[in-house]
């Protein structure tokens, strides 16, 4: 997708569609005055007529307005002219390009007033970020039912702004938006296409694209580290499981990298703990953490960050077979404690334990791992919120303003001693369950914290807000706005 930055006199500038707030008062957003004028009042028309309710995110496309440049005109409700603010804004857009996804408009206008100049870079890299996320389309085994993709978006200044800023803005748009994309091109494609073999072809082919050193640790160089948990889960399966490990670079030699750590389960069948019938294709979405931080390299790539990152994926499938490990099993793990697998549908854990302890080789400055751990963690946020733990205040903060800026929210929740403490085993040194339902995606971040003694470490659940089910079920590209934001800031870019 093309961006650019134009300014001058919008009524003449020549677009297939130019969008235009309208408040809830019904009212167009006043900086439409001369649009309006000159195409005879229609814009205020409209807005007036009932058709738009002007509520945030409320769109109405027009037609063949008379005496302006623009050949489409797409009303968007952005609500109450007192509660107007930034978030509001990127909501806005969100829709507008959402809106325009199923039309034949192939460049947008987006007019921006430089008395918002505080916000404008934010606003910019959002709808950036929206107009890619809107153009995204699923065609490697269907063929697209929608027609245009977006393919350019000019960015309509009323007078000076810092221009140097705006385009970095759409550069660091442009890159969160194309990371996205992979990551949610991944989550979508089947299980049987994304395997553990396809996401580790996926990463060497960004480490040819952005200079990463890529090396894949076969199932035997794992049995040679002792990465028993992980291969516990993968025991069922036929497809071979991958050890995906992506190192980036970009600071100084002494610096310490960011580890982000991602489940790359790419199909969950809960194994011989098998999982109900119904909605178990959605399982093909457990390798979400290992296509986000997949997606989190490609942005790491595009924006070169001056910081060094290594990513570790630990990815394979988890079936049920006649060598698939068994309710009861008590293997161990890589760091030396022996886990009891009570149930082996919480296989993230296993696997996630043996990359977390692999992670220490790194002398890391922080580990962020994200991982479609617990369906207990869906019944706490739901779909919009993240679930976070960690056992640093300071990067469990950090994280959540990171979610904050990128509208890609995570709350902070508990673990501690208590929760610890429902982990007993009688015949190993840690159960991969506790026991009850109770406190679910606690009690999975308590097992993982066991193994994360050793550095600042961060866990993102994202079994709510990875995919979507039902008529727009899909993929989302979350958490890599988070992810991205948290790593933008601590390159200093
Ligand atoms: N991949 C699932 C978690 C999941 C479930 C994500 C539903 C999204 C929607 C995970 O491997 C799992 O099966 N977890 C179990 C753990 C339980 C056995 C302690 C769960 O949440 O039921
Ligand atoms: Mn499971
Ligand atoms: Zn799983």
């Amino acid at each position: 997708m093309e961006f650019s930055i134009k300014t001058g006199d919008l009524s003449k500038h020549k677009t297939g569609c130019v969008l235009v707030g309208v408040w809830d008062s019904k009212k167009p957003i006043a900086s439409a005055a001369a649009l309006d004028k000159l195409s005879g009042g229609a814009i205020s028309a409209a807005a007036a007529s009932g058709d738009i309710s002007g509520k945030v995110g409320s769109t109405l496309l027009l037609h063949g307005l008379q005496g302006i440049g623009a050949q489409r005109v797409l009303l968007v409700g952005i609500g109450d002219e007192k509660a107007y603010d930034a978030h509001v804004f990127c909501k806005a857009i969100t829709a507008a390009f959402k809106a325009l996804k199923s039309t034949a408009v192939t460049d947008v206008t987006v007019p921006l007033q430089v008395r918002f100049k505080k916000d404008m870079a934010h606003k910019v890299e959002q709808a950036v970020i929206a107009a890619i996320d809107a153009a995204y389309r699923y065609t490697a085994t269907k063929k697209s039912d929608t027609k245009n993709a977006g393919k350019s978006v000019t960015f309509f200044l009323d007078g000076k702004a810092d221009t140097k800023a705006l385009n970095a803005a759409i550069k660091a748009g442009n890159a969160i938006g194309e990371s996205m994309q992979l990551t949610k091109e991944l989550g979508n494609l089947p299980p049987n296409i994304a395997t553990p073999a396809y996401l580790a072809d996926t990463a060497k082919q960004l480490a040819k694209d952005y200079g990463f050193k890529a090396t894949i640790l076969e199932q035997k160089d794992m049995q040679k580290l002792g990465m028993n948990t992980l291969l516990a889960v993968s025991k069922g399966s036929h497809l071979p499981p991958k050890f995906i490990i992506l190192e980036h670079n970009g600071g100084k030699k002494t610096q310490k990298p960011v580890v982000l750590v991602g489940k790359g389960i790419t199909f969950d069948t809960g194994g011989i703990s098998i999982k109900p019938s119904a909605e178990m294709d959605e399982m093909k979405y457990d390798m979400g953490g290992a296509a986000a931080m997949l997606g989190t390299m490609k942005m790491v790539g595009m924006m070169k960050l001056k910081l060094n990152v290594v990513m570790l994926v630990p990815t394979c499938e988890n079936m049920p077979g006649g060598n698939a490990t068994r309710p009861g099993d008590v293997v161990t793990s890589m760091s030396g404690q022996t886990v009891e697998i009570l149930n082996t549908d919480a296989e993230g854990r296993l696997i996630l334990c043996d990359a977390l302890t692999y992670a220490e080789r790194y002398e890391p400055e922080a580990v962020v791992d994200a991982a479609t751990l617990t369906g207990a963690m869906v019944i706490s946020l739901g779909f919009h919120t993240t679930g976070l733990f960690a056992n640093n205040d300071a990067l469990g903060w950090e994280l959540v303003q990171a979610g904050n800026a990128a509208h890609d929210k995570a709350w902070l929740l508990p673990m501690g001693e208590e929760y610890d403490e429902m982990l007993k085993s009688n015949f190993a040194d840690i159960p991969n369950i506790s026991g009850g339902r109770a406190g679910g995606a606690i009690t999975a971040a308590c097992f993982l914290a066991r193994f994360t003694k050793k550095y600042k470490w961060a866990h993102l659940d994202i079994a709510g807000t990875a995919w979507k089910s039902g008529a727009d079920k899909g993929a989302t590209g979350r958490p890599v706005p988070l992810l991205s934001k948290f790593l933008l800031k601590r390159a200093g870019a």
